[in-house]
């Protein structure tokens, strides 16, 4: 199992898009995943599940023990519509104050041994870097930072490196940083060598180009990979998976593809089923008090019916 915590300094740089995206095309590849959603904000849950009140949820296995932790953990898991992808939700009254264990989560993993039951477990984090992002730290064995090309997020990810080269030099340190929302203008490409300069080896090859298409899906809580397999977006998330995982890309191509005409056609058939139910609900069978009356009479005729009206001794 590996797991991955998703961070930076700066909000709104798509960490929670890229959470979902990575972790939905990765359970449409044949893996099991996990996400986690570590955020008060709890816009992973709102997007994947629709429903973010559920309990227990993360806050739940902060405020626990080992010991009960573990269960609350496994209480927590619910099923997303795509197989193999579970989630963890979130709650908006999650704080620091929760967390009486910054190593909770690691423990926790290891008393579930989580990695019998996935290969991959992705941490969503709200930005900036305190004791939640640390509880996500300290069970992580890889960071990925998506980010933009813009000035405070360069700034953001030089301050993130900072704070754990300082505070948490024990934790494993940033993996991959993705660039996010590439429009290839100037500017951007300025802050990209910016990067580069800094950071070489880490950065992806892989941009993902600026697309509203994210949006939409979000809004509409739709899966990319199934509504939008034809876009510029999802097709770059599936490169960037083959980059990051080191995934064959033309067979990860055909599984997603699969798993699309499967999910499509299960998603119409429900739909039939459906709109047949509504039919029949509103508009009853004009015959059908004729009938029943007519069984009733016969019934009457013949002697046979089985409640006379009378009551039984
Ligand atoms: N590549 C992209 N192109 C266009 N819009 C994008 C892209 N990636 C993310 N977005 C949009 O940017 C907004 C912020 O994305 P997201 O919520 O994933 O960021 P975040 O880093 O998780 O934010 P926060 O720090 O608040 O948790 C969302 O509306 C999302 O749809
Ligand atoms: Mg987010």
């Amino acid at each position: 199992m590996r797991t991955i915590a998703v961070l930076n300094y700066k909000g709104g740089v798509g960490k929670t898009t890229f959470t979902i995206s990575v972790a939905q095309a990765l359970a449409m590849a044949g893996f099991r995943v996990l996400a986690i959603d570590n955020d008060s904000q709890h816009h992973l849950s709102l997007v994947v599940d629709g429903n973010w009140q559920r309990t227990p949820c993360i806050r739940d296995i902060y405020r626990s023990s080992v010991g009960i932790a573990g269960k609350k953990l496994l209480d927590a898991i619910i099923e997303t519509k795509l197989r193999n992808f579970h989630i963890i939700p979130s709650h908006a009254e999650l704080s620091g104050h929760d967390i009486k264990d910054p190593y909770i989560l690691r423990k926790v993993f290891e008393y579930c041994s989580l990695g019998r039951f996935y290969d991959y477990v992705l941490i969503d984090n709200s930005p900036g870097i305190d004791i939640l992002q640390e509880a996500a730290l300290r069970a992580a064995d890889e960071i990925f930072v998506p980010t933009e090309l813009s000035f405070f997020a360069v700034n953001g990810i030089i301050e993130l490196h900072r704070i754990l080269n300082k505070r948490f030099n024990d934790c494993c340190g940033i993996t991959k940083i993705v660039p996010n929302a590439f429009r290839g203008t100037n500017r951007q490409l300025e802050y990209l060598e910016a990067l580069k300069a800094l950071y070489h080896e880490k950065i992806t090859e892989t941009y993902i180009p600026y697309d509203t298409v994210f949006d939409a899906c979000m809004k509409e809580q739709k899966t990319l990979f199934i509504h939008k397999l034809f876009s510029k977006a999802a097709a770059h998330y599936l490169k960037l998976i083959h980059e990051l995982f080191d995934l064959d890309e033309k067979k990860v191509w055909e599984q997603v593809c699969d798993v699309k005409q499967n999910h499509l056609r299960s998603e119409a058939r429900q739909r039939f089923f459906e709109q047949q139910k509504k039919a029949f609900q509103d508009e009853p069978d004009p015959d059908e008090d004729k009938t029943l009356a007519h069984y009733l009479q016969t019934q009457m005729e013949s002697g046979d019916l089985p409640f006379t009206g009378e009551p039984e001794d």
